[in-house]
């Protein structure tokens, strides 16, 4: 059955507001009588969140990235299967803290995997489906990561690594916005978060219209 609904995923570096948008998106669309799921990745089914658990505690033997990848999409393949497919089947706007735009910024750039690894599994686990809009919220990595720290003290494993590794995820990500404009919208996520959401709305609003 071809999705008749609307997929939307929120990107970004820790700390870049992107949750925060993600509730008041759904807000703004429910208003305009649309089911909206909200959900997120790794993670948003009960076995899915089992796996985020594995993948975010710190702990002290080595996780390789290759095995991080393949948990990553162990996760998808959960997601995309239980909620995300019939959620849009059924007419559902589905808005996707993180999706697969994550796994080329922090597997791909952060741990230096090979893209066309990522690209395989990709296409093996979720077929066609991509996101109809992928709002990137921008920010620099260092303003981010103490944003998150203060609201969250204790780092998940990935709160963990050095500023570098948050350089490479996000050259990462704005490569891909530059390499796909008509699915990706870069929200400077250093203004307000009225201003932020503003644009986000504006985004929404192209989506409705389609
Ligand atoms: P967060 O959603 O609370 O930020 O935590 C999820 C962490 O998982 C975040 O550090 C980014 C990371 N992640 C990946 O490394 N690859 C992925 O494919 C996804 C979805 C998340």
């Amino acid at each position: 059955m071809t999705p008749s609904g609307r997929f939307v995923t929120f990107e970004g570096v820790e700390g870049a507001g992107k949750s925060t948008q993600l509730r008041r998106a759904a807000s703004w669309l429910r208003a305009r009588g649309l089911e909206v799921v909200e959900t997120r990745e790794p993670g948003g089914t009960p076995l899915a969140e089992s796996v985020r658990n594995l993948l975010l505690a710190p702990r002290t033997e080595a996780v390789p990235p290759m095995a991080e990848l393949l948990l990553m999409f162990a996760a998808r393949s959960i997601h995309v299967g239980n909620l995300i497919r019939p959620a849009l089947e059924r007419g559902a706007w589905v808005l996707c803290d993180r999706f697969t735009d994550a796994s080329y910024a922090y597997q791909g750039g952060g741990r230096g995997l090979d893209m066309d690894v990522i690209s395989a599994l990709e296409q093996a686990v979720q077929g066609s489906l991509r996101p109809d809009l992928t709002l990137l919220f921008d920010l620099p990595p260092e303003v981010g990561l103490s944003r998150a720290r203060k609201r969250q003290p204790a780092a998940d494993r990935f709160e963990q690594e050095a500023i570098q590794f948050f350089e490479k995820v996000r050259n990462v990500y704005l490569a891909r916005a530059a390499a796909d404009p008509a699915r990706f919208r870069v929200l400077d996520a250093g203004g307000t978060e009225a201003e932020v959401s503003t644009r986000l709305e504006e985004a929404l609003s192209g989506l409705l219209k389609t």
